[in-house]
């Protein structure tokens, strides 16, 4: 080993917000996300002793994001972090699916440097806009000798990847995190590799228990264009509308995966006597999505 060599902190950037354009500076609500390249972002931005590297992996709207662009993620990330002078990585993205794409990076990796994710509520010309604070934090957190894992970092705090949460859609610190949150053992996690090499992702639908949930929509796709798996944010712990329940069962019984969540913001799924379905334990609907995705990639073909 170059003991000499520099130490480096790759940066990744994929648009969002903070790399958003509002034509009028002073409405920075009317703004277009993705506009900003990453030399941009990290103009007049030093990290003392440590080289920066960036990567321009994407330009998008988070809304936007594709199984395409997060396969591109993961293997730059997993190249960067291989590299023994990389210190660790920082990725910039909008905030409006970064709970997924953390949660895909956390657990589809087995990190033992760290990732940041960071991000921005005001578009990069906004007079008060907070990427750049939040940007220069996600740096100095990948940083710190004590890091590892995927980090959410905005608004002066740290989430962890598998437990963050957007639960406001327009204050400057739209992020909670979980309690407790925890992969569940029944659902499998294929390898960076199968990742990569999967060129037709298994379709998880998400749909939600509601008042007169009749299911209808479920038989309906069952008839024409079954997907391998659904995600049903259901009701408290869990609960489907019996109608709704009846045409699961019916998915299930023609060889889908269905997985319960719950459409509450806390607390996940516990387990009863009367389960019928299983689910999901302590993740959100949207995490439970991306859990039975990997699981499905990760069966034998
Ligand atoms: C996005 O998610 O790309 C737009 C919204 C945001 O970054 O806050």
């Amino acid at each position: 080993m170059n003991a000499n060599k520099t130490k480096k902190i790759v940066v990744l950037a994929t648009g969002g917000t903070i790399a958003g354009l509002a034509g009028d500076a002073s409405k920075p609500q009317n703004y277009t996300a993705g506009q900003v390249g990453v030399a941009v972002l990290l103009h007049g931005v030093a990290v003392d002793g440590l080289e920066l590297l960036t990567e321009q992996v994407a330009q998008i709207d988070s809304k936007d994001m594709s199984f395409a662009i997060w396969q591109s993620l993961l293997a730059r990330v997993a190249h960067w972090v291989a590299q023994e002078d990389v210190q660790g990585v920082v990725i910039t993205h909008g905030t409006d699916t970064l709970e997924e794409t953390a949660y895909f990076l956390q657990t589809v990796l087995q990190l033992t440097k760290p990732v940041a994710l960071t991000c921005a509520m005001l578009p990069a010309n906004a007079p008060d806009s907070d990427g750049p604070g939040n940007l220069k934090d996600a740096l100095a957190w990948v940083q710190r000798a004590d890091t590892k894992g995927v980090g959410v970092v905005c608004a002066s705090q740290v989430h962890a990847g598998h437990a963050v949460q957007k639960s406001h859609s327009h204050q400057r610190n739209p992020f909670t995190s979980q309690d407790k949150v925890m992969h569940p053992a029944h659902l499998h996690v294929p390898s960076v590799a199968k990742v990569l090499a999967c060129q037709q992702w298994p379709r998880v639908e998400l749909v939600f228990n509601h008042a007169g949930a009749d299911g209808r929509h479920v038989r309906t796709l069952i008839a024409h264009d079954a997907p391998q798996g659904w995600v049903v944010a259901g009701t408290g712990n869990g609960t489907l509308h019996h109608a709704l329940e009846a045409a699961l069962l019916d998915a299930q019984k023609q060889g889908a995966y269905v997985l319960r969540a719950s459409r509450c913001a806390h607390g996940g799924v516990q387990s009863r006597e009367a389960d019928v379905l299983p689910h999901a334990g302590s993740l959100t609907a949207v995490q439970a999505r991306v859990a039975l995705l990997l699981h499905l990639m990760a069966q034998p073909a």
